[in-house]
């Protein structure tokens, strides 16, 4: 396990959005291809944040927005990225009527918001994230171990 993942697991404060995106973009440099990130955290945490810094780390110059209202956006880069918010979804059904899987081209993440809502349908090797605002609003980011 790396060093930062040690730290992850730990749990990181991040002072600002900028120091947000510079540690997903690390994040970026060692997550492991097709892989599923599962954003936990309510609103305002910096899960839209996050995904943003993964999208400069893999050289996407797009503007990442929140994708409430057409529920996910794909990305190419490096690294293919698709933005998810599940929070519209009711269940993993309606993720399987989205058809994203159809869509994946390798090297690919699929980074999920709110993903609770479709918990059944994530892999195993998902990597869960939580997010968080502390009491003196320093934001904070845990990797939950594997
Ligand atoms: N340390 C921090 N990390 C992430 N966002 C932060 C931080 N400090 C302040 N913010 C602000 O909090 C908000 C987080 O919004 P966003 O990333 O859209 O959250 P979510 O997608 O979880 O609803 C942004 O306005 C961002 O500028
Ligand atoms: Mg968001």
């Amino acid at each position: 396990m790396s060093e930062l993942e040690k730290k992850l697991i730990a749990g990181i404060c991040s002072r600002s959005a900028v120091e947000t995106e510079v540690l997903a973009a690390k994040i970026g440099a060692i997550l492991p291809v097709d892989t599923v990130l599962a954003l936990h955290g309510d609103l305002g945490a910096g899960k839209t944040t996050f995904v943003r810094g993964l999208a400069r780390a893999w050289g996407i110059q797009e503007a990442v927005t929140s994708p409430t209202f057409n529920l996910y956006a794909i990305y190419k880069g490096n690294r293919q990225l698709i933005h998810l918010d599940a929070y519209r979804l009711g269940s993993s059904a309606d993720l399987d009527a989205l058809m994203i899987e159809d869509f994946l081209q390798p090297p690919w993440c699929f980074a999920v918001e709110w993903p609770e809502h479709i918990l059944e349908a994530l892999p195993e090797d998902a990597w869960h994230f939580y997010l968080s605002i502390n009491e003196d609003q320093s934001h904070q980011i845990r990797l939950m171990p594997a």
